[in-house]
């Protein structure tokens, strides 16, 4: 499809997002396994709730366009999902790995919330005022996922990673 409008635009980033919002509910309870904090396991399994209400979200915008929902293949979630995978990989199951995923987890919540930021915007501008709510209430729960995400990394898990990091240094 030829982006030539705004409304192509925001219905462009739509079938992104919606994408991205499917691989995510794929990609989260993978984070959670991986996790041995319990409170950062809780909070990517929450946050999985909330995304397959996402998920359900983008389809209603879909039909308040007229659209039928459409997803197209969003390569950065892709990238992403990848480099956390990798990051299991390459770590034991430790306070470090929950540091490494909180980072991947952070990352993914930001790049939610620009894509959610703008599309607000495109139908603020575009008078769909109905999208704009719901468009507005995922915002919401992604900053939120990630102010989560941040608290927990740094009251404790952090910390507890560096521990560990200087602990083995030590041991040397
Ligand atoms: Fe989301
Ligand atoms: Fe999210």
């Amino acid at each position: 499809m030829q982006v030539q409008s705004l409304e192509d635009l925001f219905l462009n980033g739509l079938q992104y997002v919606y994408d991205a919002e499917k691989q995510l509910t794929e990609a989260l309870p993978k984070l959670a396994q991986a996790c041995s904090t319990p409170e950062l396991r809780q909070a990517f399994e929450q946050h999985l709730q909330e995304t397959q209400e996402h998920v359900r979200r983008a389809e209603k915008l879909f039909s308040a366009l007229g659209k039928q929902p459409e997803t197209k293949p969003n390569t950065v979630l892709q990238a992403m999902r990848q480099e956390a995978d990798k990051m299991i990989q390459m770590t034991d199951a430790s306070p470090l790995r929950d540091a490494a995923l909180i980072v991947a987890g952070n990352q993914v919540e930001h790049y939610e919330m620009a894509a959610y930021g703008s599309l607000r915007n495109f139908a603020q501008l575009l008078g769909k005022q109905e999208c704009v709510q719901s468009l507005q209430q995922t915002l919401e729960e992604e900053k939120k996922a990630d102010a989560k995400l941040t608290q927990l990394g740094e009251s404790q898990i952090n910390k507890q990673a560096a521990g560990g990091a200087a602990a083995s240094a030590g041991g040397r």
